[in-house]
């Protein structure tokens, strides 16, 4: 029997499965899809499977501490939730249930350039570790209105997504009529309609938008002109030069992401990069991408210790962690863990993503054989094919 509830999930699977029946199809899907044949999709989450995890005996691990220090700031676990744009798509609470609850787990939260709520608003819900993620924009007083306004609202790290030149090829999208402005048909309103809960809120609410890019455009401020604004905004000639000015301009750590080949990877580090986040964007950008953790291995060797090295996507497990820490990341970043946590059941669905997450590592951690995620290196592992 499928779980009713978020909190009777026993597995991120689940609140997967439990989102799935709570949130339209065209909505769930845009979640879940990935480009083309979703291939990478796939593999960013099999390729853990490559890896074996050795237990080490007679390892005292009566205490387990799974904190680790992540651009400077210590936080209670190697998570971090990753950026993902319009939540209050999928359950009208959207950012106002992802910030408090990672806040209550201390992990940091990164919002999005394309959030529901404002940056003011996100710095007002939490007094946990909040990162802001930005695009570098044509009209470079964006970048700067972004900075200043995250500086103001207490954001504590930036990070730079770099895999978006166009929006990656989503074919279940295309196929669902996701588009904006959405025009409803016959099937997308009967499959509304098998989702009361989801449609009560959405007819109740105003319709979500992208907050931070409201006082940007000028006169009509729907969601289909701010999305066109920002695909229009996307600057597809960003270059290291534009990357170095955004580090001066905002002084505090900055992440990149969106890496997945050594010598880039390398050459970030170099310029002074706090964390390189190796990243396909969940497998919506370039399908055939490797996994993260395919390129893992190559890219911390190839960092060699000057900036810290985060893995994003296709966490499911907390032996995932396990394994992308073995291999030399500090912490690992997830998307949709956290947003099947939400469709699934607004904020106590994600806060049941993050104990899954947490409890997971710390008892694989114990039956592991160590005591500590700093502890963790390649002796953990083993590699099968
Ligand atoms: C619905 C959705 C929206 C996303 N929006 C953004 C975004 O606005 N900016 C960004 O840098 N990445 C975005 N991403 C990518 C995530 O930050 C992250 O790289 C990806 O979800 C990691 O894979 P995972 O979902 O398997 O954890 C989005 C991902 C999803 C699923």
């Amino acid at each position: 029997m499928t779980a009713r509830t978020a909190a009777q999930c026993h597995n991120i699977d689940e609140l997967r499965s439990l989102a799935a029946r709570k949130v339209p199809k065209l909505l769930f899907d845009f979640i879940d899809g990935g480009a083309e044949d979703e291939v990478t999709l796939r593999r960013s989450s099999t390729g853990f499977e490559q890896y074996q995890l050795v237990p080490h005996n007679f390892v005292d691990v009566s205490e387990i501490d799974i904190s680790t220090v992540v651009m400077g700031r210590k936080i209670a676990a190697p998570l971090i939730v990753s950026p993902t744009g319009l939540p209050k798509l999928f359950h009208h609470t959207g950012e106002e249930s992802l910030v408090p609850a990672a806040g209550l787990h201390d992990i940091p939260y990164t919002l999005s350039s394309a959030a529901s709520t404002s940056i003011e608003g996100v710095g007002n819900l939490s007094s946990g570790p909040k990162w802001f993620q930005i695009y570098v924009w044509k009209d470079r007083a964006i970048v700067r209105d972004f900075i200043e306004r995250c500086k103001l609202s207490g954001f504590s790290a930036l990070c730079l997504t770099v895999d978006v030149p166009v929006t990656g090829n989503r074919e279940r999208d295309v196929r669902n009529g996701l588009a904006m402005p959405l025009k409803p048909t016959l099937p997308m309103v009967l499959d509304m309609l098998r989702k009361p809960a989801w449609l009560y809120h959405a007819v109740r609410n105003p319709t979500p938008t992208l907050a931070n890019l409201l006082n940007r455009v000028e006169g009509n401020t729907s969601s289909a002109d701010l999305a066109r604004y920002t695909e229009e905004q996307l600057d597809k000639s960003v270059s290291w030069d534009d990357a170095a000015q955004m580090k001066e301009q905002w002084g505090g750590p900055l992440a990149i992401k969106g890496v997945l080949r050594a010598e880039d990877a390398s050459r970030a580090a170099e310029m002074g990069f706090d964390a390189i986040i190796v990243s396909n964007h969940g497998g919506r950008q370039l399908d055939h991408a490797p996994a993260p953790i395919d390129v893992l291995p190559e890219i911390v060797a190839a960092v060699d210790g000057r900036a810290q090295v985060i893995l994003d996507g296709g966490i499911r497990r907390g032996t995932d962690v396990l394994k992308a820490l073995s291999l030399g990341a500090t912490a690992c970043m997830a998307g949709r863990p956290y947003l099947y946590g939400l469709g699934a059941g607004g904020r106590a669905g994600v806060e049941r993503a993050m104990e899954i997450l947490k409890a997971e590592i710390r008892r694989d951690l114990m039956l592991l054989g160590c005591a500590k995620v700093s502890n963790l290196g390649p002796q953990y592992l083993r590699q099968v094919n």
